[in-house]
């Protein structure tokens, strides 16, 4: 083996790697091509000093990862050894991976050989699901691409960097939270670094299909409309798009921007809603390339204040999710992570999840597509961004658009959020507005939100909660935090409590809640202190009856579902770097507040929808 690591280190080390693109695209509906999958051990390199990438006087490191050469009289510098090196699963995050890099921000080195058969008229790509949160990539030592961002995919065309027979991809994964990073350097969830989600190969034609919208015309509901846009051809070229199922296929051809725009009549769809989650198998073509999808087809829309679902009010009957996963913690990224979390939102009586704070594996949108379950996704525009910093607005923007390309196919997601808890002042309104105008140009068939900090004013009975965020004029659907009873006024506090909203728009309570270790109880008889189960299911249920007094309530999201690992959160014995306002633990307790919001939901006795 060291032979090869020595060939590997001497081919790193002496190579000219030409400086390859260093930009991404993204490969839509990827789940539904064949790939080869890299998933699996890959030996890794810890590098807290980020020597691969900087020489000792700080400089970027021009062409690509360089060993630090140390004079090895035996023969070529060996800093470096990946051959020898520990390994680590991919995907995964490496916090919960090896206790030594549980609390780990810095640059970790992965390395995979692999094998590689060129074939005529076709491009490679490495895809890579997620990486957290900045990411170089090399291939036989070429430098092929690069990409900052912790939850959104990437692929890299590596066509040019390939041989035939064996190959190595060698990438760099820097978690280090940066203060112009989307996230900044707060965050009230654990800063999972590494290879988070798949990594594969995916071979497509030289021509091929790279991004589609098909939805359902809101006016008429015997039309899909939309686009396929197919890489790299000419004016002219045809597309085909088939519904098998219901007889309906239709061709077109693409202009000069390669994209091709697709109108399909279809008779007697059956619209897709969470009591009707119907998939239909969608074939699109072009040339040799061929893809299916999946895909509901359904409206969403607003009439003044309500939420209209195929034309008619809905109500969101919600949970906040972390993309942690149950039992063993750490980044969730699996069919059964997936399963576990949605499982359980079915079986608190949900209709609707919002997914916490960036956008999570793409098996979590066809899982709710699949289940009938609505989905808020939402960017990592979290807290204090740096919204005078143009390079920051790119990131927001470059994220926004690959969680939206990624995701255009699933029906169940209705509400893009392009904020959470943001500070409210001018220069933020300017940057979250220009990404509210960026969402609907992108994707006008759905709906624009972002969860709002809210005003307080004393009454003579009580407060008084005042919704009146200019943000608020660029969203669709008004979406509010709220900790009443948890981190202020204590647990009658909801009683006393009135809302102003200055919106005639739907209002989404997309926070609320309080924390309960599971397990934890209070004395019979004795008014419960906070932490205790009972003083949680408390809370829900004077939550409950305050938020049954808000006309405009049109959807809920309590936070949240399960207990999650958050830095920020430090009591000893009781939180030990876990936020505990789930109402599942993450060991999959059940706490008592899931039986109050199971029967609020089952009986809907919380919200209405008209
Ligand atoms: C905020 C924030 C969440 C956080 C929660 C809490 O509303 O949006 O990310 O976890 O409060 O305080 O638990």
């Amino acid at each position: 083996m060291l032979k090869s690591a020595t060939r590997i280190l001497l081919a790193l080390l002496f190579a000219a790697p030409a400086l390859a693109q260093t930009n991404t695209t993204l490969l839509v509906d990827i789940d539904h091509r064949p790939v080869t999958s890299l998933d699996g051990d890959w030996h890794t390199i810890v590098d807290p000093y980020s020597t691969g990438l900087y020489t000792f006087h700080q400089e970027i490191r021009k062409d690509g990862f360089f060993m630090n050469a140390t004079p090895n009289p035996a023969g070529p510098p060996l800093d470096y050894n990946f051959a020898a090196a520990a390994t680590l699963k991919v995907p995964g995050d490496w916090n919960t991976q090896r206790p030594d890099l549980f609390y780990y921000e810095g640059v970790v080195w992965y390395q995979k050989d692999f094998n590689h058969t060129p074939k005529p008229n076709t491009r490679t790509f490495l895809h890579i699901g997620a990486a957290n949160y900045r990411t170089f990539v090399w291939v036989n030592t070429v430098k092929v691409c690069e990409h900052e961002g912790g939850f959104t995919p990437f692929d890299c065309d590596i066509t040019s960097a390939l041989k035939d027979g064996k190959n190595f991809v060698v990438l760099s994964v820097d978690n280090t939270r940066i203060a112009d990073g989307v996230p900044t350097l707060q965050t009230d969830w654990w800063n999972y670094g590494g290879l988070t989600r798949d990594v594969s190969l995916v071979e497509t034609p030289t021509q091929f299909i790279d991004d589609y919208d098909l939805h359902l015309s809101r006016t008429d509901h015997g039309l899909i409309e939309g686009y396929v846009h197919v890489e790299g051809a000419a004016a002219g070229t045809q597309v085909t798009v088939a519904i098998p199922d219901l007889k309906a296929t239709t061709t077109a051809t693409v202009d000069g921007d390669s994209r091709a725009a697709i109108s399909l009549p279809v008779k007697s769809l059956t619209l897709w809603s969470p009591d009707t989650p119907r998939l239909y198998k969608v074939e699109l073509s072009s040339g040799t390339d061929k893809l299916t999808d999946e895909m509901g087809f359904r409206t969403i829309e607003t009439r003044g204040n309500q939420i209209l679902l195929n034309g008619q009010p809905i109500f969101l009957r919600g949970i906040s999710v972390h993309a942690e996963a149950p039992f063993r913690t750490g980044r969730a990224y699996s069919e059964k992570d997936v399963d576990t979390l949605l499982g359980w939102a079915k079986e608190l009586g949900c209709n609707f999840v919002r997914l916490a704070h960036y956008p999570h594996d793409q098996r979590m949108t066809r899982a709710a597509d699949r289940l009938g379950i609505l989905v808020w996704s939402e960017i990592p525009d979290y807290w204090a961004l740096q919204f005078d910093n143009p390079a920051v607005l790119a990131k927001s923007k470059q994220q926004l658009t690959e969680m939206i390309r990624r995701d255009r196919d699933k029906a169940s997601i209705i509400l893009w959020s392009v904020a959470n808890e943001t500070p409210n002042n001018p220069t933020r309104t300017k940057y979250l507005t220009t990404m509210a105008d960026l969402s609907r140009q992108l994707d006008p068939t759905r709906l624009v939100t972002a969860a709002l900090l809210v005003r307080t004013e004393k009454s003579p009975t009580g407060t008084t909660k005042i919704v009146d965020d200019p943000l608020g004029n660029a969203l669709d659907v008004i979406g509010t935090n709220e900790y009443i009873g948890w981190y202020e006024q204590g647990l009658t506090g909801p009683d006393t409590t009135t809302w102003d909203i200055h919106y005639d728009k739907p209002l989404i309570m997309s926070e609320w809640g309080g924390g309960a270790k599971a397990g934890l109880h209070a004395s019979a008889g004795t008014t419960p202190a906070q932490f205790t189960e009972e003083y949680q299911a408390e809370l829900y249920k004077h939550q409950i009856a305050m938020l049954n007094k808000i006309p405009q309530l049109r959807g809920t999201s309590p936070w949240i579902l399960m207990d999650f690992r958050s830095a920020r959160r430090l009591n000893p014995g009781i939180q030990d770097n876990f936020n505990r306002k789930g109402v599942i633990s993450d060991q999959g307790q059940k706490k008592q507040a899931f039986f109050i919001l199971q029967k609020a939901y089952k009986d809907k006795t919380l919200g209405k929808a008209e």
